[in-house]
């Protein structure tokens, strides 16, 4: 786990943090007036976007994560690389980095099982200065998974 600035970043990550900063605007964001954006590579170099949707019957919220993951496993692609995440507020900027939720921590957890390889995840503040490098399984640790129930994930690598 690292904390650096965005000019620090390799220009690959640089690029994902900012298609993860480009939708942010499109937030569903009914409730909570926050905005995220994220913005997942995949092993193929391909690389899906997603913000969150917050919805009237509340506690049904879907994550900026899971939209990016649901939208490259939509298009075929279920092995996965390195996801950004930023948000900020309708009035104010995150200090923090945003790092994604528990449930998205295990949902991302699951596909890194599948994609055998321990996803990047990089988290990033409103003004990008403060930027979080970590892997999904830092992030999760000794996760509950594919493995503890005896799945064989062979067959859904893609
Ligand atoms: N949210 C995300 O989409 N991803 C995160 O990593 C953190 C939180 C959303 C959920 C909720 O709709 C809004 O941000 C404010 O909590």
């Amino acid at each position: 786990m690292l904390e650096t600035k965005f000019e620090n970043l390799e220009p690959l990550q640089q690029d994902l943090l900012r298609k993860a900063e480009g939708v942010m605007k499109n937030a569903y964001n009914l409730y909570s007036h926050f905005y995220v954006g994220a913005a997942l590579l995949t092993k193929k170099g391909s690389v899906y976007v997603g913000t969150f949707a917050e919805n009237s019957s509340q506690g049904m919220t879907i994550c900026a994560e899971p939209a990016a993951v649901l939208a490259a496993n939509t298009n075929g692609e279920r092995m996965f690389e390195a996801i950004a995440v930023i948000g900020a507020g309708e009035t104010f900027d995150a200090l923090e980095p945003i790092t994604p939720c528990g449930r998205c921590r295990q949902i991302l957890y699951d596909f890194s099982q599948i994609g055998q390889y321990d996803i990047q995840v990089i988290s990033s503040n409103t003004k990008k200065d403060k930027i979080l490098l970590a892997t999904i399984s830092e992030l999760l640790p000794r996760a509950f998974g594919p493995k503890d129930v005896g799945l064989d994930l062979e067959r859904f690598r893609k």
